[in-house]
């Protein structure tokens, strides 16, 4: 089952914003998988969640590390990924990345599809593209599965005063 819904953010605020309501409805086991060009906001969207999940770290990209581990103050390990220089599927192995993405914390990847095999059946996929209007992202949410259907849908319906789901752009 997979579902795709879009909206789409005016500013890094609004990105960060409409990431922290999606931090509530997150639990242990949760994988999202972040796509989107270089600037596109993946990293912006991390902070927001952290920042939903209480997590009181700056985040910033573990590009040299793949992996940085968060603790909140609930205690549920937040796992952030960055695999933009990952060349071999192995490395994920090596690191063991089962231990997080089936453990009992909440996994966000940047540049989740360069590991596409190893994502879970479900799991949630966000999509942001740069528009050129410089602060304007377009951001598809696809849902993997019935749960992240549900779950997105949820968020949506939360962040709906927020944001803009419905403008006409013809590159979006
Ligand atoms: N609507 C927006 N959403 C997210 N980031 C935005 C937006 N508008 C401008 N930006 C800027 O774009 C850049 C996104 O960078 P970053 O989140 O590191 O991207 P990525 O991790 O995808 O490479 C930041 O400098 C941010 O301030
Ligand atoms: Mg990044």
């Amino acid at each position: 089952m997979r579902e795709e819904k879009i909206v789409f953010t005016k500013s890094s605020f609004e990105t960060k914003k409409f990431a922290e309501k999606l931090a509530p409805l997150l639990r242990a086991g949760d994988v999202i998988s972040l796509t989107g060009d270089l600037g596109a906001g993946k990293t912006c969207f991390v902070q927001g969640l952290a920042c939903g999940l209480r997590v009181n770290k700056k985040i910033t990209s573990p590009t040299f590390a793949l992996i940085k581990e968060y603790l909140n103050s609930s205690n549920i390990p937040f796992y952030h990924f960055d695999v933009y220089r990952l060349k071999f599927l192995q490395e994920m192995l090596d690191i063991g990345y089962e231990e997080y993405f089936f453990g009992e914390g909440i996994t966000v990847v940047e540049w989740g599809d360069k590991i596409a095999p190893l994502l879970p059946d479900e799991f949630l996929e966000i999509k942001f593209k740069r528009l050129s209007n410089e602060n304007m992202r377009k951001i598809s949410i696809i849902s993997h599965g019935k749960r992240w259907a549900e779950t997105a849908k949820n968020w949506l319906k939360e962040s709906r005063k927020d944001l803009c789901t419905d403008i006409n752009t013809s590159e979006a």
